[in-house]
Parts: structure tokens; C-alpha cells; sequence
């Protein structure tokens, strides 16, 4: 029922307007975002690898409406790409394609994100495609496949799949049949229940399944969960099947479960902390909220602290 609210609060438009623009708003965002510019995302980023995460970093934005702003966000993505590579850091990047101008013009967006993979193949670095709402599915993969395609590009551009999509468990099996790396995540769009299970039991279940054959395929995938269960049990999977801990990566939300985050770490597993940063956060920030409303009270909390 929260979940559903604050989804909808996510898709506001004078909400987000007035969140964005405004000094408190932005002092919210920053529980899950590393700052609005560049360098605060690099420097996250340095912090981060120190503590000895990898990282992959998001452009905070999504549905842009003219072309301009489509190739705003790649030079930006560009420039972090160059930013990375000059600070040696382990870092990598994430992007939507709807921030790269999938709704306005897709070929626009074929080139813009083809030459960030481009540009990553130059520095033996990697481009996430993250996963957005379902009417983006089909488009996203198809994406993803020919951009994987590209000669060059194999290895250095990946997927994202959601446990709660019906169809993920197809999906998965024809990227694993031409070794595109996946990451796995539950899902954070309300999708309504003909194509997406709506009980969480279902939805792990499927998590579960999904990332077994994934850490079994011998191709490098990102084990995206916050979810305790979960992890312990996929931990004690990877022992049982012999399969290294370099085998695969864990990786969670910037400000997200901090302690478990140092605790894999410890362990040895390898885990990336997805960090994101810019000025337009409240889409992401409302989708967090969702996820566990009682951040909305511990976020008034400390907002009106000392
Ligand atoms: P679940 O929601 O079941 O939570 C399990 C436990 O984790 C909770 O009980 C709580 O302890 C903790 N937790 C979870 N979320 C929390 C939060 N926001 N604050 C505090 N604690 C929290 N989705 C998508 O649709 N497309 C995408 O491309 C991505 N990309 C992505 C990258 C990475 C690195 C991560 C970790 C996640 C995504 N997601 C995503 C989001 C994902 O789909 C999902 O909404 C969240 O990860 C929450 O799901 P969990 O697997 O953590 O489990």
C-alpha cells in the first residue's frame, strides 16, 4: 500500500519540481545520492574503493524530452568516464535510456549510448544499461543485444533483469546464450500482476533461482540485493558449488545497508556500491522510499536534528 504511494508520489511532477529546487530537498537527498556534481560522485567513489568496494556510478535522471538534453547526459557520462579512468578508480558507469533519449529520437539514443560503450572499450571499462518501467522492457534488451553485438563491445556493456518481471527467467537464458553480463535485481516500477508477481515470496523465489544459474554460468554478474536471506543463502550456494568468490560480485545502493556492505567486504565477496549523484534525484529518491517506507521517518527525523 506505501509502496504504491510513494511510487505514485515518484511520478510528480510539481513534487518534483519544488523537491528539486529547494534547499531542504536537496539536504534529503543526499541519504541516497553522493552530492549534484561530478566530483562528489568521484569522490564517493575514491571513498568507497578505499574501503574496498567497486563502484558504478548513475547520472541521476530519466525521460528526457528533447534532444539536447539526450546529448547533455551522455557528454556528461562521457566526462566521468575520463574523470575515472584519470583517477584509476574501480569504478564503472550506469545509465537509463530514457535519460539518453529513448522517447524522443531511439536512433539518436543507439549512438549516444554506443559511444559511451565506445569510449569505455578505449579504457577497459563497462556500461550498465540499468532496467526502467515495462514498457521499456523489450526495448531495453534489444538495446543491449545489439549494442553487445557491436564488434569490440562484447564484455564491456550489460544488462539489468528484475525477479519480478514473469518473463525474467526467459530473458536471463537468452542473454546467458551469448554471455551478456546481468544484473540482478528484484524490480522498483509497480507493474501490475498479468506480467509481474506481486507477492514478495514469489518475487525472492524467482531472486533466488535466477541468481543460482547466474553465479553458475561462468560469465561475471552483479547479485544486486540488499536482502539478508537472500545473500546468506546465495554465500552458501557459491561454497557448496566450488565457485570462487571472484566469480561474481554482490552489489547494493549507495546509503543502503552500510553494515552489511563492510561485512561482505570483510568476508572477502566482491561487492559494488551503485552511487548515484546530480540534480535530478526525486524520482530515484521517492522509488528508495517505496522500498522501505520507514526511511521516510528516519529521513523527517534527522531532518529536524541538530
Ligand atoms: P527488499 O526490497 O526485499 O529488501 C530487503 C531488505 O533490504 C529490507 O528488509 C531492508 O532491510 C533492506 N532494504 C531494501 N531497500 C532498502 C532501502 N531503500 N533502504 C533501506 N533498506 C533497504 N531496480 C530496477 O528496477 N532497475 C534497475 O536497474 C535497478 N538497479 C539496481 C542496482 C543496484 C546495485 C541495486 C542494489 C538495486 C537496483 N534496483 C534496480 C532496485 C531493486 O530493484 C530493488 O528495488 C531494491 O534493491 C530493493 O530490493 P532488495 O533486493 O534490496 O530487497
Amino acid at each position: 500500500m506505501l509502496r504504491a504511494v510513494f511510487i505514485g508520489l515518484s511520478e510528480n511532477k510539481s513534487l518534483r519540481h519544488f523537491a528539486e529546487s529547494s534547499a531542504m530537498g536537496r539536504r534529503m537527498s543526499s541519504r541516497f545520492a553522493a552530492g549534484l556534481e561530478v566530483k562528489d560522485a568521484v569522490a564517493a567513489a575514491k571513498k568507497l574503493n578505499a574501503m574496498g568496494a567497486t563502484v558504478s556510478i548513475d547520472n541521476l535522471g530519466e525521460n528526457v524530452t528533447n534532444a539536447a538534453e539526450a546529448r547533455e547526459s551522455a557528454k556528461l557520462y562521457h566526462d566521468m568516464l575520463d574523470e575515472l579512468s584519470k583517477d584509476g578508480l574501480k569504478a564503472n558507469i550506469s545509465l537509463k535510456l530514457t535519460h539518453m533519449g529513448l522517447d524522443v529520437d531511439p536512433a539518436l539514443c543507439h549512438d549516444l549510448v554506443s559511444e559511451l560503450v565506445d569510449h569505455a572499450v578505449k579504457i577497459d571499462n563497462f556500461v550498465r544499461i540499468d532496467m526502467e518501467g515495462s514498457p521499456y522492457t523489450q526495448k531495453t534488451l534489444d538495446f543491449v543485444h545489439e549494442l553487445h553485438r557491436i564488434p569490440g563491445h562484447s564484455g564491456h556493456v550489460g544488462a539489468v533483469i528484475q525477479s519480478y518481471m514473469r518473463r525474467a527467467e526467459a530473458d536471463v537464458e537468452k542473454l546467458l546464450s551469448e554471455r551478456i553480463r546481468i544484473r540482478l535485481c528484484k524490480g522498483a516500477y509497480k507493474e501490475p500482476a498479468d506480467i509481474a508477481f506481486q507477492q514478495k515470496s514469489e518475487v525472492d523465489a524467482n531472486y533466488v533461482k535466477l541468481a543460482k544459474t547466474l553465479i553458475k554460468s561462468g560469465v561475471y554478474h552483479g547479485i544486486a540485493t540488499h536482502d539478508e536471506n537472500i545473500i546468506n543463502e546465495l554465500k552458501q550456494f557459491a561454497k557448496a558449488e566450488s565457485i570462487p568468490a571472484s566469480a561474481f560480485e554482490f552489489q547494493m545502493l549507495y546509503g543502503v545497508r552500510r553494515g552489511l556492505q563492510e561485512q561482505l567486504i570483510k568476508e572477502g565477496w566482491g561487492l559494488r556500491v551503485y552511487v548515484p549523484f546530480g540534480t535530478e534525484w526525486y524520482p530515484y529518491f521517492m522509488r528508495r522510499l517505496a522500498e522501505r517506507p520507514a526511511n521516510a521517518l528516519f529521513i523527517a527525523k534527522n531532518m529536524f536534528r541538530n
